[in-house]
């Protein structure tokens, strides 16, 4: 059998609420973030990874915006799939919409308000089969997923937005699935919030033995608040400064 095509979904949709008034007459992701707009960042880290074949989801307000920014992507040597998720109904809703795109290909889903200084070239070309997903310590894990691991380092289960969370390891906005993706989030129900939650995905990948939780080794913002999204333009600065500085 052929070796499956590694397939890329930035999910930049949302309501943005936490950076209102910004997000009053753009989407967050068009927001800038130093010299580019936010979404560009995960933009280039799957583009880093090889990734060619990129769905991009986005709210219906601004939708226009998108495709004036990024294009059919060719300018990247890529190409560019867009489509609309009518209400921020959960995370894992990005698979239902994209499952045509999916077919029964591989694919690592992006948040398009990450920033990542790692690049998962090697954890997206040495993936096979299963879930994939990285955690991060964090001093705030109550606003995230939160993996717990058992006392070999296994991780044992993952809780969203735990009020008394088991660890400081935060899932952050990338995750790498199998095309089994697509009928799990299909038996999942509504959330009490209304969503359809990546946890519970990741939690059916678990029960099944085949999550692998990985690490993420360098920096990582979710820019999804003011003071996120200012350490994020700091670090973006700096390393423009650096990379700047070094082809002198
Ligand atoms: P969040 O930051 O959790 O949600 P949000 O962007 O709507 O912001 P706020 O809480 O301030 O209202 O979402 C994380 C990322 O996932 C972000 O890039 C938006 C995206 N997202 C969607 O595209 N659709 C969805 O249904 C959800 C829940 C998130």
């Amino acid at each position: 059998m052929a070796d499956k095509e590694m397939k890329g979904i930035i999910l930049a949709g949302g309501a943005g609420t936490r950076l209102y008034p910004l997000t009053k007459v753009t989407s967050k992701q068009l927001l800038p973030v130093y010299n580019k707009p936010m979404i560009q960042y995960p933009l280039e880290t799957l583009i880093r990874a090889g990734i060619k074949d990129i769905l991009i989801i986005v709210a219906p307000d601004h939708a226009g915006d998108f495709l004036k920014c990024l294009g059919s992507g060719r300018e990247y040597g890529c190409h560019f799939t867009y489509e609309i998720q009518d209400k921020p109904e959960g995370i894992a809703q990005a698979f239902m919409i994209g499952q045509d795109f999916i077919d029964h290909d591989n694919v690592t889903l992006i948040l398009g308000d990450n920033l990542y200084e790692d690049d998962f070239s090697e954890a997206i070309k040495t993936f096979e089969t299963g879930g994939r997903i990285f955690a991060k310590r964090v001093s705030d894990p109550q606003r995230f997923g939160v993996v717990e691991f058992d006392e070999n380092n296994r991780a044992i289960s993952i809780e969203e937005k735990p009020q008394n969370p088991k660890s400081e390891f935060s899932v952050t906005g990338l995750y790498i699935y199998d095309s089994t993706v697509i009928d799990k989030v299909k038996a999942l129900a509504f959330s009490d919030r209304g969503e359809l939650e990546i946890t519970d995905v990741n939690n059916l990948y678990l029960a099944e033995n085949k999550l692998d939780v990985a690490f993420v080794e360098g920096r990582w913002f979710d820019t999804g608040t003011f003071e996120s999204m200012h350490e994020a333009i700091s670090f973006a600065r700096d390393r423009h400064l650096a990379k700047e500085a070094r082809s002198l």
